[in-house]
Parts: structure tokens; sequence; C-alpha cells
């Protein structure tokens, strides 16, 4: 079922991979995102966060679909910032994913083998990047070899994609330090049944920093976040 799921978004690339190819194409699926971007709570706050100091950060791309609604946001909102957009395009580390992660009938094996396609995504990302203008820094490799040698200064809006306790909690120690106060960090597994260990290593985070796991209804589909209290350190 999981490898139909990403056959099919394969195969929806495929044909979005012709539609860039023309001008019109192009304008299509620029306005498509827009779209998209209109239903997504994700969406409205990072538009909250665009006269802040700090770029944007996004770990856990997979094929770009977030990353894509992202990038359209910043440029239709005039916004001067950096993109990185983190992930091993080769799926999750095998040693990473534990019983933490898994619900009953969900075993290791299978969620190992998710998001393994996703190799020719890079250049995918750094078409889209030129078509439209918009800076992508690609950063490819497992967060904790990349997030470390990432020069990064501030930063205003966080998103994490990365479904595991391992990567939630990886990400969040080396980049929420970086987060400008009032700046935003979403959690997209937050409230999820399938990936239990996303929730877990956001509490545990927050358990010893200020910062309230909100969820944000603004827009048809919610998101959960923290937005940086205004005196909080790291
Ligand atoms: C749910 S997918 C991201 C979905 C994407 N945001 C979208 O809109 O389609 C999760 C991604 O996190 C990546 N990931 C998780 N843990 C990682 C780690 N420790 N290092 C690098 N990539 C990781 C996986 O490779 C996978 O592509």
């Amino acid at each position: 079922m999981a490898l139909k799921h990403e056959q099919e978004r394969l195969e929806r690339d495929l044909k979005l991979d012709e539609m860039l190819q023309s001008e019109s194409g192009r304008a299509a699926f620029w306005s498509e995102l827009g779209e998209q971007a209109k239903k997504d709570s994700l969406i409205d706050l990072l538009e909250g966060t665009l006269s802040l100091e700090g770029d944007v950060i996004e770990c856990g791309v997979y094929r770009g679909s977030s990353l894509f609604r992202i990038c359209q946001a910043l440029k239709q909102g005039g916004a001067d910032k950096a993109v990185y957009a983190c992930d091993s395009f080769e799926g999750f580390p095998d040693d990473r994913v534990t019983t933490r992660d898994t619900t009953l009938f969900r075993p290791l094996t299978k969620l190992r083998a998710k998001f393994r396609l996703a190799s020719d995504v890079p250049d995918r990302i750094q078409r889209f990047s030129r078509h439209y203008g918009v800076p992508v820094q690609v950063v490819k490799g497992y967060f904790s070899n990349t997030l470390p040698t990432l020069a990064l200064d501030r930063l205003c809006f966080i998103h994490l994609d990365v479904d595991i306790y391992e990567s939630y909690k990886e990400c969040l120690e080396r980049l929420y330090p970086l987060l400008t106060p009032g700046g935003v960090v979403v959690f997209d597994d937050y409230g999820s049944s399938k990936w239990p260990g996303a929730k877990r290593a956001v509490d545990e985070f927050f358990s010893t920093r200020p910062g309230k796991v909100e969820r944000s209804t603004a827009r048809e589909d919610a998101a959960w976040f923290v937005r940086k209290p205004l005196a909080a350190g790291a």
C-alpha cells in the first residue's frame, strides 16, 4: 500500500515535469500552489513570521510537496529569505527508526523502507528554484551529518515533517536555539496516530523549555506549532 502511494507520487511528478516545460504550465502550477496555500495553516503561520529576522528551513522534504508551497508563499510575500531543504532523499537512517515509532500492525521493517524513492528530488528542486527565482539550498544527507555543518544564522520559521522520534529530537535540539523570538516551528506529525514518536519528542523537548504546543485552525488544514516566546533564550 505504502509503495503504491509512493508510485502514485512519482507518476504525478512525471506529469509535473512535463507541465514545467512550458510557460503556461509553469503559470498553472504556480497558481495551483497558491490555491493549496489558501487552505494551509502551515502557510498562514509562515506568513506571520516574514517580517522577522532569519531564514526558513524545512526538514523532511521527500518529493517537495510542502517545500513548493513554502517557496510560493515566500515569493508572493516578497520575502528576501534563504530556504534550506534538508532530507536524506533516501528515507530514514535505519537504526533511528525504533519501537517508539511503531503502532500496532506497523512493523519496523515496513517503516524503515519508506521514502526511499526520492534520489531525483534534489535536481527537481533546483529546477523549480531556477524556474521561479526562489533561492533554495538543498541539504542532502542524514540530519546527524548535515545539520551540524550548516552555516545557519537566524531562522524565522522551521517546518519539521520528519515522522520519527529521533529525527524530531535531533532537529529541535539543533534548530530551535536559532529561532528568532516570535518565530514559529511547525510539527507536521504531532497529532498523527501513525507516528507516536513525533509527539513524544516534541513534548519531551518543551517540558524543559518555555514554549507551548498549539494547534492553528486559521485555514482548512490545521497545523501544530510552537511560537518562541519573546523573552525566551535557547
Ligand atoms: C513525511 S516525509 C516528508 C514529506 C514532505 N514534507 C511532503 O510535503 O511531502 C519525511 C521525510 O523525512 C526524511 N527524514 C526523516 N528522518 C531523517 C533523517 N534523520 N535524516 C534525513 N532525512 C530524514 C525522510 O527521508 C522523508 O523524506
